[in-house]
C-alpha cells in the first residue's frame, strides 16, 4: 500500500508495484535515485589536497584518522562513503580546522591552511562552506529564512539594504522556494525546505568548496532525491566541488565523481566512481556495496544466498 498524506494513492502486489506502477507518485517513489550524473575526470589541480591526515581526539589514546590522503577537484563531488564510526565526520572537523590534526596538511585553493580554526582567514572561511544532517540544529529558530541568508552576505561582502535583499532572492529563488519564503521561520518549514535554506546559506558566501555530512539522511526518499538534484544542477551553475559524507551508497552512485571508502579510520578504496564500484572489490567494498537495497524481486535472497556461498568458500 502506498500512502500520500492519509491517502493510498496504490495498492497491489509487491511484483506490480515495483514493476508495473500505475500511479506517478508510486512511479517517483520506485524510480527513486535515479540521477544520472556522468563522472568527470580529474584535472591538474585539485581545490582541496589531504595530506596523509592522521588525527586523533583529546583524552583518547588512539588515532581515529590514519594517513587519510584524498584530493578533490574543482567543481566536482568527492563522496566518503564508509560505515558508521569510519571516520567520516572526524575528517570533516579536520578540514574545517575544529579538530587540528597530529600530523599532515590541508592544501586548499593553493595553499596550506591553518590546522587550527583560530589561525583561518576570512577568505578561508568564506570559500569553504558546511551543511550538516540535522538543518533544524544548523538554523537559529528566531530568525527569519531571510535574516540567516542574509548573514553571510553581510559578514563576507558587507551587503545591505536593497542590494542584500536582491541577491537573498535570488538565492531563493536557486533552491526553488522563492521570495514568499523570505519571512518565514525555521518552524514553519518541512525537512526539504530547511534543508534548501542551509544550502542557500552556503552558497551566499560564494564558496569554492562545500561539505555535505549525511545532508540526505534525515529526509524520505522523494525529497531527498529533490535535494540531491538541486545539488547538482548548483554545482555547474556555481561550479563548486562537495565533499560529500554519506553511508548511503546509492546515493554515492548517483552523485559522485571521485569516491573514498573509509573503514576504521583509514581510507580502503578510492579512485573515480566506474573504477571503485567495479570488481574486483576488497572484502570491506563488497560487504557495503551488496548491502545497498534495490527495488527489485528477489534482491534480498541473492544477498542472503551470495553471502551464504562467501562464508561457505572462506
Ligand atoms: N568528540 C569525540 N571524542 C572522542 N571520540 C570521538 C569523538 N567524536 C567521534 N569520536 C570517535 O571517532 C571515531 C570516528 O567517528 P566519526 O568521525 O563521527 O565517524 P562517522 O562520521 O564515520 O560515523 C569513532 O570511533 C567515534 O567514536
Ligand atoms: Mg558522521
Amino acid at each position: 500500500m502506498v500512502l500520500k498524506m492519509g491517502d493510498t494513492v496504490e495498492y497491489g502486489s509487491v511484483d506490480q508495484i515495483i514493476n508495473n506502477p500505475q500511479e506517478e507518485y508510486t512511479q517517483a517513489l520506485v524510480s527513486v535515485r535515479s540521477i544520472d550524473h556522468e563522472e568527470k575526470a580529474p584535472t591538474p589541480d585539485p581545490v582541496l589536497s589531504v595530506r596523509i591526515i592522521t588525527a586523533r581526539y583529546k583524552g583518547t589514546n588512539f588515532d581515529v584518522l590514519k594517513n587519510v590522503n584524498v584530493d578533490l577537484y574543482p567543481g566536482q563531488t568527492l563522496a566518503v562513503v564508509g560505515e558508521s564510526g569510519s571516520g567520516k565526520s572526524t575528517l570533516a572537523r579536520v578540514i574545517t580546522g575544529l579538530l587540528p590534526p597530529s600530523q599532515g596538511d590541508i592544501e586548499f585553493a593553493g595553499r596550506t591552511l591553518s590546522p587550527d580554526l583560530k589561525g583561518r582567514t576570512r577568505e578561508d572561511l568564506r570559500e569553504l562552506q558546511m551543511i550538516y544532517q540535522m538543518a533544524d540544529v544548523a538554523m537559529n529558530p528566531r530568525q527569519t529564512v531571510g535574516t540567516i541568508i542574509g548573514r553571510p552576505l553581510e559578514f563576507y561582502f558587507g551587503l545591505r539594504g536593497s542590494e542584500k535583499k536582491k541577491r537573498i532572492i535570488e538565492l531563493l529563488d536557486e533552491i526553488e522556494l522563492g521570495e514568499k519564503f523570505m519571512d518565514r521561520y525555521p518552524a514553519e518549514l518541512s525537512g526539504g525546505q530547511k534543508q534548501r535554506v542551509c544550502i542557500a546559506r552556503s552558497l551566499a558566501a560564494k564558496p569554492k568548496m562545500i561539505i555535505c555530512d549525511e545532508v540526505t539522511s534525515a529526509l524520505d526518499p522523494l525529497v531527498a532525491d529533490g535535494i540531491l538534484k538541486l545539488l547538482l544542477d548548483l554545482q555547474k551553475i556555481e561550479d563548486v566541488a562537495y565533499l560529500f559524507i554519506t553511508h548511503d551508497l546509492a546515493t554515492v552512485k548517483a552523485i559522485s565523481d571521485n569516491i573514498a571508502v573509509m573503514y576504521q579510520g583509514q581510507v580502503q578504496r578510492y579512485g573515480g566512481k566506474s573504477q571503485v564500484l567495479s570488481p574486483p572489490f576488497d572484502d570491506y567494498t563488497d560487504l557495503l556495496l551488496s548491502s545497498v537495497p534495490e527495488m527489485r524481486l528477489g534482491w534480498l535472497e541473492e544477498v542472503v544466498a551470495h553471502r551464504k556461498m562467501e562464508s561457505a568458500g572462506n
